[in-house]
């Protein structure tokens, strides 16, 4: 059980869905989406239609990219439309692909001809618009949740999430580059509590706007006592849980691991 929050600055059409495909298979799990009403919608035979699905389809066939971050721009004048796709920094890249791909199908089903939209799954995200989107640090839409069950200790267990959290915040902003900013570590909590956690930011934003999407994302969650909770904004996301939900190897393959 969780709850889930979100906060909007801007006005969404349909959204603050919470849904979760739970199937057996490897399929991931759709976490949440926000159509962005703000841009408006696009004629059924439009070139903006055409263009997005061009795109979407490009991004998703694109075998080149191996770093799981994907960013697009197709289209002329006002009929462009810029695309973004990561995936988490551990996801290998036939997953990452296969990630983005069943998340274009859900979100253009979900926000049917709306020129943006945005939805998370749990190893990738997906977002495009007719608005430049590169290099921006954008905070809205957010969304966190928080698992009820709260920690034995809770004030003990704030102070290590918080101490985790910084130093991955440290780590994912300067030490990450154009290809990928993330960090994934975990921490001693007290009565033999692990935390683990990851975060990201795409890694077309700076070091400083990376580290203050991450700081604001932090502050949403850091302090519930919750074993479990994550955030999500379109430049940056935190995860953590009491089990261990990312890859080691492939997160220690290009920095140094950190021994958190
Ligand atoms: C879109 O194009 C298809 C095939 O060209 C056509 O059958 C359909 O009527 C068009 N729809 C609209 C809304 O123009
Ligand atoms: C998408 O792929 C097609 C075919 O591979 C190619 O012609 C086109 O230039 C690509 N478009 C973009 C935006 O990469
Ligand atoms: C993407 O998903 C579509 C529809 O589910 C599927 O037909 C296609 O093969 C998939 N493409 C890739 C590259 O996974
Ligand atoms: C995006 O489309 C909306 C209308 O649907 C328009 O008002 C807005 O100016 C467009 N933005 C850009 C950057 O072209
Ligand atoms: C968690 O702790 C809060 C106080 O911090 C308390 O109100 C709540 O009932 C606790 N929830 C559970 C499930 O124990
Ligand atoms: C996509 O991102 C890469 C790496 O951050 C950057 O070098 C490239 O210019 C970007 N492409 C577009 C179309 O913005
Ligand atoms: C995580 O917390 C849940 C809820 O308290 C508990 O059932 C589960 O055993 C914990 N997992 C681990 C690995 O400690
Ligand atoms: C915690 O992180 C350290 C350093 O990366 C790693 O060596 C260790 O295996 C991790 N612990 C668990 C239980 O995953
Ligand atoms: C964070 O990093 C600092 C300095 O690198 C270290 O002293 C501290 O133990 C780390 N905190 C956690 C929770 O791993």
């Amino acid at each position: 059980m969780a709850v889930v929050v979100s906060s909007r600055l801007h006005s969404y059409a349909c959204c603050l869905l919470f849904i979760i495909i739970s199937q057996a298979s490897a399929q991931p799990s759709f976490v949440n989406h926000f159509c962005v009403s703000d841009e408006g919608r696009f004629a059924a035979n439009s070139t903006y239609g055409t263009n997005l699905k061009t795109l979407l389809s490009n991004l998703t066939s694109n075998t080149q990219i191996d770093y799981g971050f994907y960013n697009l721009s197709y289209g002329e004048n006002s009929d462009r439309v810029n695309g973004i796709g990561m995936c988490r920094g551990d996801v290998k890249p036939d997953e990452c692909r296969s990630c983005i791909n069943n998340s274009r199908v859900l979100l253009t089903q979900l926000c049917p001809n709306q020129k943006e939209a945005i939805g998370w799954y749990d190893k990738c995200m997906l977002r495009y618009s007719n608005r430049s989107i590169f290099g921006l640090m954008e905070t809205s839409p957010l969304f966190y949740t928080l698992e009820l069950v709260n920690a034995t200790d809770v004030d003990q267990f704030n102070q290590v999430l918080e101490n985790l959290l910084r130093n991955l915040t440290g780590i994912a902003s300067a030490s990450g580059d154009s290809h990928r900013k993330y960090a994934a570590g975990n921490a001693s909590a007290p009565n033999i509590e692990t935390i683990y956690s990851v975060v990201q930011c795409t890694p077309d934003l700076s070091q400083q706007d990376c580290n203050r999407c991450l700081v604001e994302a932090a502050s949403r969650i850091e302090n519930s006592g919750k074993i479990s909770g994550r955030v999500a904004t379109p430049s940056c996301n935190i995860r953590y849980e009491n089990y261990s939900f990312y890859d080691q190897p492939s997160t220690t393959a290009d920095a140094p691991a950190p021994s958190l």
